[in-house]
């Protein structure tokens, strides 16, 4: 596997399997990766001849006061566990090779309606500062199929639309979320929770599979079950930001009940921000 930082480099490499007829399959990434990324790479690997995998803690998705500074930066493990997998190429470049001018001057992408409401509520300009960042490292690697994971189920939504809108021949394949023993989705965040936190934190995905079931077994006023999934994270001592029930496909509240629908969370368990979803 090949570590590539510039630019030039990646672009080269990429002309040359492309030149050569192979397809090149994507991972893009904050790297600290665990085995819900590694789903993301096999993925990649079972859709593509050629795999690249960017980390790059981007600084334009965070808010201030978020965990830019903190979040976890462990590139020698990243790169053996990519190796491992046989990953082809690691793009693991500095914040100058991505925004020359600073990622405050940068051009941003702006993706509307699925970028806006549930997370976008609580981390203003979060979802413009994935879009902005996805989009670059596209139009560097120009992949044929890039993937990501539904635990970031929004961020799914307003990738799909961003790729539909610009028409990139992108395909963005979805992968499951990979979860702990007890539920709780694996992230990169876990490791801020404290152990008696830990044993607390599956009760998210529980909630949420409870409105899950209560939405299966014919239940259909959102709003007491979403008032009640809010109820139990509180009485557990969880601070939830959201909980709601979206058409899965347009993250808009449900016509009717229909449609695909799925119900998603995030809530704060001590100073770590959790978020997950549960598909009906
Ligand atoms: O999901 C992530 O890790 C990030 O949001 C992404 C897609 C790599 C963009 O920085």
């Amino acid at each position: 596997m090949m570590t590539v930082k510039e630019i030039p480099r990646l672009r080269g490499q990429v002309a040359e399997w492309r030149g050569a007829g192979e397809r090149i399959g994507f991972v893009p990434t904050m790297g600290n990766l665990h085995q819900g990324h590694m789903q993301l790479v096999r993925h990649a690997r079972s859709a593509a001849q050629r795999v690249v995998v960017s980390v790059f803690v981007n600084p334009m998705q965070f808010g201030p006061g978020e965990d830019f500074n903190s979040y976890p930066r462990t590139l020698e493990q990243d790169r053996d566990k990519l190796a491992d997998e046989s990953v082809d190429l690691l793009f693991a470049p500095g914040i100058e090779e991505i925004y020359p001018h600073g990622a405050r001057h940068t051009t941003r992408v702006e993706v509307p309606q699925v970028s806006e409401g549930l997370c976008a509520d609580f981390r203003p300009g979060h979802f413009a500062g994935v879009a902005t960042v996805v989009a670059r490292l596209f139009n560097l690697v120009q992949p044929d199929v890039a993937v990501f994971g539904e635990k970031d189920f929004q961020q799914l939504a307003v990738i799909g639309r961003m790729v539909e809108d610009l028409g990139w021949p992108i395909e963005i394949a979805a992968v499951a979320t990979v979860r702990e023993p007890d539920g709780l989705a694996m992230s990169s965040r876990n490791q801020y929770l404290t152990a008696e936190e830990r044993q607390r934190a599956p009760l998210l995905y529980r909630t949420l599979c409870e409105v899950a079931a209560r939405l299966r077994s014919g239940e259909s006023c959102f709003a007491e079950l979403e008032s009640d999934a809010l109820q139990t994270l509180r009485s557990a001592g969880f601070e939830p930001e959201y909980v709601a029930i979206r058409d899965a496909l347009t993250l808009q509240s449900p016509a009717g009940m229909d449609t695909p629908q799925v119900v998603l969370a995030a809530a704060r368990l001590g100073r770590t921000r959790l978020i997950d979803n549960v598909q009906v």
